[in-house]
């Protein structure tokens, strides 16, 4: 590996990099993300009129392509500067997304349309493109009045701004009360993580347990409703063991 600098600022997260050798390099590990969402969507029911914050969605919108069949409303989120500028350009379809990931999408949901139209589809839910920082009390800022959302999801970004347990515990409170009581609530954490690298920069790998983000989860007033392992990882640019999701329901108080 490059002699690399060692950071924990997103201010140098680089989104051009990271779609190019994270998100249109990886297309084994993507399908894999893809699949996971594909069956949560299938098996926790989201069912009305339905709002989506993604939360540190980074420059990628992998996260919100099958979610975009279930829902009405998606925002996306990000600490970022640059990844909130990147996404953008993305609505304003001056950037497209991978083609083969939508394509992906499109043969699981057996649809016959182009990648273009998918991803127009997307485009068309995104309804607004929020600073968030999940480490506060009030992750969408003091001034957000815009209400609260039916499903929320983490795609490796809770677990990548914070090190220790109790800090994990802090945001995971702080993006529940974000959610709606009977809310869905999916995570994605890598495990065995130690290290990940965004273009000259190497940042400490995520190494949470399953065990400890269920227990948290759980204290945080979740019910724990699908859990999924991707255990076969290998990537250039990250030394995670692998993977998991879980999906989880707002308990009602
Ligand atoms: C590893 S990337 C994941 C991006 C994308 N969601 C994915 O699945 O590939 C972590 C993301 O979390 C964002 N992030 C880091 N700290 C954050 C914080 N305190 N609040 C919200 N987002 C944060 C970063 O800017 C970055 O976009």
């Amino acid at each position: 590996m490059a002699c690399l600098m060692e950071t924990r600022d997103y201010a140098n997260f680089d989104p051009y990099w990271y779609i190019e050798n994270h998100i249109g390099n990886d297309f084994i590990g993507m399908q894999q993300d893809l699949d996971s969402l594909h069956k949560i969507f299938a098996e926790c029911k989201v069912s009305g009129k339905r709002r989506l914050l993604d939360v540190g969605t980074g420059p990628t919108v992998h996260s919100v392509i099958t979610a975009s069949n279930h829902v009405d409303e998606i925002f996306l989120s990000d600490y970022a500067p640059q990844n909130l500028q990147y996404l953008a350009k993305w609505r304003k379809g001056e950037i497209a997304h991978p083609k083969k990931l939508l394509d992906y999408v499109l043969s699981l949901e057996d649809r016959l349309m182009t990648a273009e139209e998918r991803e127009n589809e997307v485009r068309d839910k995104v309804k607004g493109i929020l600073p968030i920082d999940v480490t506060s009390e009030q992750p969408l800022g003091k001034d957000y009045d815009g209400g609260k959302f039916d499903v929320v999801i983490s795609s490796h970004c809770i677990d990548a701004a914070v090190y220790e347990v109790d800090e994990l515990a802090k945001c995971m409170k702080n993006v529940s009360s974000l959610l709606n009581e009977g809310g869905l609530f999916i995570i994605a954490c890598d495990f065995g993580a130690t290290f990940f690298q965004i273009g000259e920069y190497k940042y400490d790998g995520s190494s949470f347990t399953k065990e400890e983000v269920k227990t948290v989860m759980v204290e945080a007033g979740f019910e724990i409703k699908e859990y999924l392992e991707i255990s076969n990882y290998e990537h250039q640019y990250c030394d995670a063991k692998g993977y998991f999701f879980i999906a989880a329901r707002k308990l009602f108080l």
